[in-house]
């Protein structure tokens, strides 16, 4: 892993679409870029079509005249492979390379993303390009980072074509090794479906109640099939520029991956993320920050990592794409920093006027540099040169971890089960709400992770967890921690096969429950405790077999059942929480269960986001005002927007942003 970073301050620029202009544009593009301080531009992105305009025939002419116009005015290049956008010659020769949905209906060109991972045809086109790319560039001094593709798997995450289907066969080979071994894995006893041949082996093709193992190692295989492209790519790039960092953007938030992201961290020289807020969410500043605790998780020392993606303001994906508020996009960017990201990179320099994605804002915006977006950009450009003390820092380490996983998330939402109507991130992102509500800084890792330095732990939902990370979490109570495990965790092993004796199976005996059938509720059912508290969607019958029962079901079915419980674990404790609390009921609960693993918000709270980043014994204060009141935290040293000195107390305008260097 090639692990130095590619900019000298925090990174600052975006996806540079040149192609998409004349050159005199280009001009005054990089004098713009120069006096906002962009110093990093992602190109290339999607001209595979302006770079290889026939089969075989190379034009570089532009992209030649581009890299050397930035590298003059001192921007440096993010240079992408251009493989996420096939051209339309190349889909009229091989039409076979475009994915086939799981109705088996084959993608039709005129978009982006028409590849199937598995398509050896398309391989062999999109090394020839990279290799012909890495071959002309990577010597060139403008380029210090590169980008393979993009969003590998956004819009191709599952082909279901033969292709695809006869490397599954071959991916199981290599899993199971035997036949027998598949049956007894995947439980083909169950309507008879016994494999004696591996060409019978079926992928989930249609929509018919396929075998939930099946459809988990469908998942794998294609996350599997979609870093095997990107290993690819990045090898050969990496034979011409052996020292260069390589990366591709995820997409990392709140909910379930189309691959699996913490295994594929490794892979990248750069843990590079793209993350757009929702118009409709009333809580986008926690959105940011779960998918940001997120990338810090899956980063190998937690950081720094870079910020590929964001937008300026109104998307263009959504039912209604409203405009950033004012103020928002700095907060934005800077919240993405606070925890740690060392650039914030936009999507895109320039707004586009034709083209799918035409109103889709860019740093220079439909309405010009003299607009709410062109004075946020150059106050941002500003504030993060002013910054650039923090790159290399770390943020401090959080108390509390927050297990999310992609392997579990398949699980959960795949095939039949007591209630299609949850999505896997809904109960981890509230969770993680409750606890950055009160400036609680929450790692989001891998069951994986080492989980050792950690006062809490919280398994939300955690459907498929094998037993090596089930013990890891029954380590951090043994030794004085505490846990808290949410229903429907634990339930079944990393074969997909329900663990039996009683739920939460994994985790029963750290919980000392033993809970026996699911309650869901209706979708406008609510329930109550006998603590007052509430809760959605979930409830369980079950026993608290070894533990103290913190609150009982007070009405319904299970009146008078235990609902939560809490169990002394050597010095720690393990809680477990059999129904969806309500938010304010959660908030109440996450308040107990802080005390009780004795962690005290570090200051903010109520819309005061406050975080720390350290390098050195060098401490800065992140302190983002998301509220419409001003608000005070404590601080002494230098404040790095404004360049006032503070004095015990920093003052945080309403929808502002300050940084305090403190003084020792
Ligand atoms: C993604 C893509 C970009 C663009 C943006 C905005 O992040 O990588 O090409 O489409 O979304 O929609």
């Amino acid at each position: 892993m090639t692990t130095h970073w590619p900019t000298s301050a925090l990174g600052f620029g975006g996806d540079y679409n040149p192609e998409q202009w004349p050159p005199e544009v280009w001009e005054e593009d990089v004098r713009l870029m120069t006096e906002v301080g962009v110093n990093i531009v992602t190109i290339g992105v999607f001209s595979w079509g302006a770079l290889e305009v026939a089969d075989g025939v190379f034009e570089w002419t532009w992209l030649d005249r581009v890299i050397d116009l930035l590298h003059r005015n001192g921007i440096s290049v993010d240079l992408a492979t251009p493989t996420a956008s096939p051209p339309l010659w190349l889909h009229a020769a091989h039409p076979e390379i475009l994915p086939v949905q799981a109705d088996m209906t084959r993608r039709r060109p005129g978009a982006r993303d028409g590849w199937c991972a598995n398509s050896a045809t398309f391989r062999r086109y999109a090394l020839r390009i990279t290799k012909a790319l890495a071959e002309r560039y990577a010597a060139h001094p403008a380029v210090v980072l590169w980008h393979v593709s993009n969003e590998i798997g956004g819009g191709n995450g599952r082909c279901h074509c033969d292709e695809s289907l006869a490397a599954f066969r071959v991916w199981l080979r290599e899993r199971y090794g035997s036949l027998d071994n598949l049956n007894r894995a995947w439980g083909t006893a169950f309507w008879g479906l016994y494999l004696t041949d591996w060409d019978h082996v079926p992928a989930p093709r249609g929509g018919e109640a396929h075998n939930p193992a099946l459809m988990l190692d469908y998942d794998r295989f294609c996350s599997d099939s979609l870093l095997d492209h990107y290993r690819a790519e990045r090898d050969v790039i990496r034979e011409f520029a052996p020292t260069t960092p390589i990366t591709t953007n995820f997409m990392v938030g709140p909910h379930q991956d189309i691959v699996d992201y913490p295994r594929w961290a490794e892979h990248v020289d750069v843990v590079a993320n793209d993350h757009y807020t929702i118009p409709s969410d009333p809580l986008s500043a926690q959105d940011i920050a779960f998918s940001a605790d997120r990338v810090r998780g899956m980063t190998p020392g937690r950081g720094p990592w870079l910020l590929m993606e964001h937008s300026v303001s109104s998307h263009a994906w959504h039912t209604v794409n409203r405009a950033k508020a004012p103020r928002e996009l700095v907060r934005d960017s800077l919240g993405h920093i606070a925890r740690g990201a060392d650039g914030a990179l936009f999507f895109q320099w320039r707004a586009s006027l034709r083209g799918a994605e035409q109103f889709l804002q860019g740093m220079v915006s439909h309405a010009g540099t003299d607009s709410k977006i062109g004075r946020e950009v150059r106050e941002l450009g500003a504030v993060l040169g002013r910054l650039a003390e923090v790159r290399g820092s770390t943020v401090e380490p959080a108390r509390v971890a927050l297990l999310f996983d992609d392997e579990a998330g398949w699980a959960f939402s795949r095939g039949l089960k007591p209630h299609k109507g949850i999505d896997y991130g809904d109960e981890p992102r509230t969770w993680h709400r409750a606890l950055w509500t009160r400036n609680v800084l929450v790692d989001v890792v891998a069951p994986s992770a080492d989980l050792t330095t950690y006062d809490l732990v919280i398994v939300p939902t955690l459907f498929l967890v094998d037993d090596e990370s089930a013990a890891r979490v029954a380590d951090v109570a043994q030794r004085g921690g505490v846990v808290v495990v949410t229903w429907m965790s634990g339930i079944v092993d990393h074969e997909n096969a329900v663990r039996p004796g009683g739920y939460p199976g994994a985790f029963r005996d750290l919980l000392g429950v033993r809970s026996e059938e699911f309650y869901p509720l209706q979708p406008d059912e609510h329930g109550r405790l006998d603590s007052g508290a509430t809760f959605h969607s979930w409830s369980e019958l079950m026993d608290a077999t070894d533990a103290e029962v913190v609150a009982r079901y007070a009405e319904g079915p299970l009146a008078g059942g235990p609902a939560v419980t809490r169990r002394a674990v050597g010095s720690g404790a393990a809680y477990y929480v059999s129904c969806a609390l309500e938010p304010a009921s959660l908030d109440e609960f996450v308040g107990q269960v802080l005390d009780d693993a004795g962690i005290e918000p570090s200051g903010g709270g109520a819309g005061l986001d406050v975080v720390r980043r350290e390098k050195n014994g060098t401490t800065w204060i992140f302190a983002l005002n998301h509220g419409e009141q001003e608000r005070r935290v404590a601080a002494t040293g230098v404040e790095l927007v404004t360049g006032e000195t503070i004095d015990h107390e920093l003052v945080v305008p309403a929808r502002e942003v300050r940084v305090v260097r403190e003084s020792r």
